[in-house]
């Protein structure tokens, strides 16, 4: 068997290297026609970064894996096809701003129809509109001569930051397809390739409405958690009560769980706005505006978080910032990633940026030009800068706020950094990680999450 992968991204690298490193007898293609990201996973410096995802790509790669920008030589020979493109929030015209941009997943269908010769299976990896397969369907039967395809949908649930771990031992794999003969012989194919190394009960099979549907609806459940928590983290600092106590109180009730309750300066990545968003749109399509209204307000309390922190930061330094230096620790939307789709990062930079202030960052995975793009887009401004170390970052800042909850973070000396401040020097932990009694101890006036300013973490 032979699989062929379309798009060499945070998924589409990833995914492959486990299919690959867990069934040595497939060969695995992942093409994309980006040559500089392509040059990058055949060399010693993947383009992203992931605990473990080395290791694992080095085991494979040249043996039954295989990195190229060959598009049409990988559609050529596969049996089974997987479209991992993007799908990003469409930037103009109809449902500009909610709706998703299948640009890409057209064009890989369209390349598909155009150069596939005999049966294949089209798996959707992307996280598309429920629907999608339908136009999938239709554009390789209309375009093709010879081809017969299956399509099947399976959404991919990694979180980055994890992916090597979740790949590897996935709550569930799901598997969407036609109920039609046909369509059914396609998803056990799929099934045994998982189950190669996931135990056959959590590879659920449905039909193809509902696997793509359920990727959009996992998404927005996970994003509600965390916007319900920061909703209730501006009520805690309002009125004495702890969010991490909290958390810890309700999350013990076995019905509501303990994860994802955890409250920050709000929450990023590719996915949740862009999904939610997409899921409200839809509901909007198909006569539902109450139900989309309540998802979009997942969002728009996680846009009203990043605000309300670098407010925050204004009001703590006597409402003005004007030419003082603050120290961001932190860029990418989470640790150990250097993805900074959606970051919290950027809202808070460029409002305390707007305020006057000189922002000065630092993080330990993500390039400088990276940072500057995102605040600035392609204008300038030299109150943006890039520190090589949270020491760096820190001296002569009047407040560090902590935007990504990376483990180094933790074992800063705090007391060093406090002689290199102007007093009174302050912290804002928007992760909550820092061990704040003993910050405010050193002489740091600290501003958690979700906790009244004089209260210990
Ligand atoms: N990043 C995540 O954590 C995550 C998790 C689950 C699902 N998803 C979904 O997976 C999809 C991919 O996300 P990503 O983060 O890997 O995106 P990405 O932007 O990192 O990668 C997409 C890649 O596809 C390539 N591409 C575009 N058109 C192509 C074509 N016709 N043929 C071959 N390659 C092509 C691009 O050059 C790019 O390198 C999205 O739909 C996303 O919503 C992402």
């Amino acid at each position: 068997m032979k699989i062929c992968c379309l798009g060499a991204g945070y998924v589409g690298g990833p995914t492959m290297a486990m299919i690959a490193a867990k069934c040595p007898d497939i060969e695995v293609n992942v093409v994309d026609p980006n040559e500089a990201r392509i040059a990058e996973w055949n060399s010693d410096t993947l383009p992203i970064y992931e605990p473990g995802l080395d290791e694992l790509v080095r085991g494979s790669r040249g043996k039954n894996l295989f990195f190229s920008t060959d598009v049409d030589g990988g559609i050529r020979k596969a049996d089974i096809i997987f479209v991992s493109v993007g799908t990003p929030t469409k930037k103009q015209g109809i449902g500009a701003g909610r709706a998703a941009d299948l640009k890409y997943v057209e064009s890989a269908a369209r390349r598909i129809a155009a150069i596939a010769e005999g049966p294949k299976i089209i798996v959707e990896k992307s996280t598309i509109p429920v629907k999608t397969a339908e136009a999938i369907i239709t554009i390789l039967r209309a375009n093709s001569k010879s081809g017969q395809f299956d399509v099947l949908s399976n959404p991919e649930f990694l979180a980055e930051g994890t992916a090597v771990e979740d790949l590897t031992c996935p709550d569930r794999v799901l598997i969407g397809g036609e109920q039609t003969p046909s369509g059914l012989a396609a998803i056990e194919k799929l099934v045994s390739v998982y189950a190669r190394w996931v135990p056959r009960e959590r590879i659920l099979t449905t039909n193809l409405w509902s696997s793509e549907l359920s990727k959009l609806v996992a998404n927005a459940f996970l994003a509600q958690r965390i916007s319900s928590i920061n909703s209730i983290s501006a009520l805690c600092e309002a009125t004495g009560a702890d969010v991490d106590e909290v958390a810890n109180a309700i999350g013990k009730d076995s019905r509501i769980g303990p994860k994802f309750l955890k409250a920050s300066v709000g929450f990023g990545g590719s996915c949740f706005q862009k999904d939610i968003l997409n899921l409200a749109y839809l509901c909007g399509h198909f006569g539902l505006p109450e139900v989309s209204a309540y998802w979009e307000s997942v969002v728009k309390i996680n846009d009203w978080q990043k605000h309300r922190f670098a407010a925050r930061i204004v009001r703590e330094l006597f409402n003005t910032i004007t030419g003082k230096r603050i120290a961001v620790l932190g860029f990418a939307f989470k640790k150990d990633t250097n993805d900074t789709r959606e970051t919290a990062a950027i809202a808070v930079c460029q409002d305390l940026l707007a305020e006057g202030a000189e922002v000065v960052v630092y993080d330990p995975k993500v390039r400088e030009q990276e940072i500057l793009t995102d605040v600035l887009g392609s204008a300038k401004n030299p109150n943006l800068k890039i520190a090589k170390s949270a020491e760096e970052a820190a001296a002569g800042a009047h407040a560090i706020a902590i935007l990504t909850e990376w483990d180094a973070f933790k074992t800063i000396d705090y007391a060093k950094l406090h002689e290199g401040m102007p007093k009174p020097a302050c912290i804002f932990d928007g992760r909550n990680i820092l061990p704040h009694r003993e910050l405010r101890k050193i002489g740091f006036r600290v501003f958690p999450i979700g906790k009244a300013s004089g209260q210990d973490g």
